[in-house]
């Protein structure tokens, strides 16, 4: 049994008012982490006031990081400032920093060795933009993806990485993928998964999609056997719509 999972990205979004209003109006109202994990990646310069306001049923995670540990990498973070200051998840290669920020396979597969030496867990994203998804390489595309960014990570530490399934083409459009579409592309994660690990990891690890998702299509989506969560935008702005979709992970 996969425990769900239900990621808010605010990406550049909320200023320190904003997120700790936000995270008073949610914090006595999550359901507990023993049935489902909670987790809000913000903007790093808020990180520090949240880890220190999150109630027992919320965890903080970050939006990206540097590989190094230190040195002349202006405007970066490393995975010790992260981890000193008790963040438990990161963000690693979403589609935005891959696009607009040019990272590689290889710069992400960096990161996320890193993250995990750092005691943090890495939620990798891969995806396929809409240019590929025409071409019908979808799966191949994804499955490129994680054997690089995946490359040198043992069997023990896959099961503290997290994998989100997030169509280039359906991030901030209100385009979704289908259910049944955004079912099969994570079953193909578990399968390629299988494949570099075994079937007993392919089975535990968790796989969320992401893409506009919202609480109107949620609980379809939330319901495919092979979708364990959400990583969410836009709708994870609002707490009420946030709450909700927590919610619909139970
Ligand atoms: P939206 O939910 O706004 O489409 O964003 C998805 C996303 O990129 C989450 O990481």
């Amino acid at each position: 049994m996969r425990k769900p999972m239900m990621v808010a990205n605010w990406k550049m979004n909320k200023t320190r008012d904003e997120a700790l209003a936000f995270i008073y109006a949610i914090n006595e109202s999550l359901p507990s982490c023993d049935v489902v994990d909670t987790v809000i990646c913000a903007p790093a310069i808020l990180l520090r006031d949240l880890v220190k306001r999150q109630g027992d049923n919320l965890r903080i995670g970050a939006q990206n990081m540097h590989y190094e540990e230190f040195g002349a990498y202006t405007g970066e973070i490393s995975p010790v400032m992260l981890h000193t200051t008790s963040v438990e998840y990161v963000i690693v290669g979403h589609s935005e920093r891959r696009s607009l920020f040019g990272e590689t396979d290889e710069f992400i597969n960096k990161k996320v060795i890193s993250a995990l030496s750092h005691g943090l867990k890495p939620i990798l994203c891969v995806g396929e933009t809409l240019d590929q998804r025409e071409l019908g390489i979808t799966s191949s595309v994804i499955r490129n993806q994680l054997e690089i960014a995946l490359k040198g990570v043992s069997s023990d530490d896959i099961k503290n990485i997290i994998i989100a399934y997030e169509p280039v083409w359906a991030i901030g459009t209100g385009k979704t993928a289908s259910p049944s579409d955004a079912e099969n592309e994570c079953k193909n994660i578990r399968d390629a998964i299988k494949e570099l690990y075994n079937a007993v990891t392919a089975d535990e690890i968790r796989v969320l999609y992401g893409g506009s998702m919202k609480p109107a299509n949620a609980k379809e989506l939330l319901s495919c056997p092979n979708i364990d969560g959400g990583l969410v935008g836009g709708a994870s702005l609002d707490p009420t719509s946030f709450l909700e979709l927590v919610k619909c992970c139970l």
